[in-house]
């Protein structure tokens, strides 16, 4: 049975992606720093790892055939933690991947990741270390697919989306729940690796415009 590894599951999306995949027959690793943030997700299959992504975190991927990595350092860090955490810690776990023989690689990136000069941005230093990630596992040799969200909201899903970016900033938001649920279409299809998409919240379905 193919094991997928979820790195960052303790966060606001892999919680989500962890919970649908808990449910399934799917056989599930979590890497996340503190344990008794799944504690309300109840699943015998549930194989969770403790680290910090800061450390080495090689011992996670141990027979994992699909890694999903959607850590990040989050608003409230500085600097820092932007390089060691999504940056550094993506380019670990690429190479950890490559060492593992891993078949798929899904990365949870960000729109701007593409062109980080492109606007002038507080966040410019994530978007770089965003950039820098994705390139990285680009050319890695590690099969992967690329995410890159617009600007996340908790807002409820509607299951729809589109992988066109919109012309103003106030239409390129997406509910959290719908990059959950795309990433775990993503997961379900091996002909979608190689490919880079935004996502934004529209009105296609995600399992349609996905695979157009
Ligand atoms: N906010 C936006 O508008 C936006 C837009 C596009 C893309 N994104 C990206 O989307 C992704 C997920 O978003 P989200 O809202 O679900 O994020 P989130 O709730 O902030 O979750 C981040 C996850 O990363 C983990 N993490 C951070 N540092 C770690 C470390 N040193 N070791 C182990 N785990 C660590 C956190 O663990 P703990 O629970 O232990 O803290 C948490 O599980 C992020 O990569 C973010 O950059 C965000």
């Amino acid at each position: 049975m193919s094991k997928t590894l979820i790195i960052g599951a303790s966060g606001q999306i892999g919680q989500m992606v962890t919970k649908t995949l808990a449910e399934t027959d799917e056989a599930v690793r979590t890497l996340v720093r503190d344990k008794s943030k799944l504690n309300h997700i109840k699943s015998s299959g549930l194989d969770i790892v403790e680290a910090d992504l800061e450390n080495d975190f090689s011992q996670a991927f141990e027979g994992v055939d699909t890694v999903i990595f959607v850590a990040g350092s989050g608003v409230s860090t500085g600097a820092d933690k932007t390089l060691l955490v999504d940056l550094w810690a993506a380019k670990k776990a690429v190479d950890y991947s490559k060492q593992a023989n891993v078949k798929h690689f899904i990365m949870l990136s960000s729109i701007g990741a593409d062109d980080p000069d492109a606007i002038a941005s507080d966040i410019k230093p994530y978007l770089v270390a965003k950039h820098m990630a994705d390139q990285y596992l680009m050319v890695s040799g590690v099969p992967f697919t690329i995410v890159r969200p617009g600007p996340l909201t908790n807002d409820e899903g509607q299951g729809k989306i589109t992988i066109r970016r919109p012309d103003n900033l106030e239409e390129m938001s997406i509910p959290r729940s719908d990059v959950a649920k795309s990433t775990l279409f993503i997961l379900t299809r091996d002909d979608l690796n190689g490919k880079i998409f935004e996502l934004f919240g529209g009105t296609y379905d995600v399992d349609t415009v996905l695979v157009y």
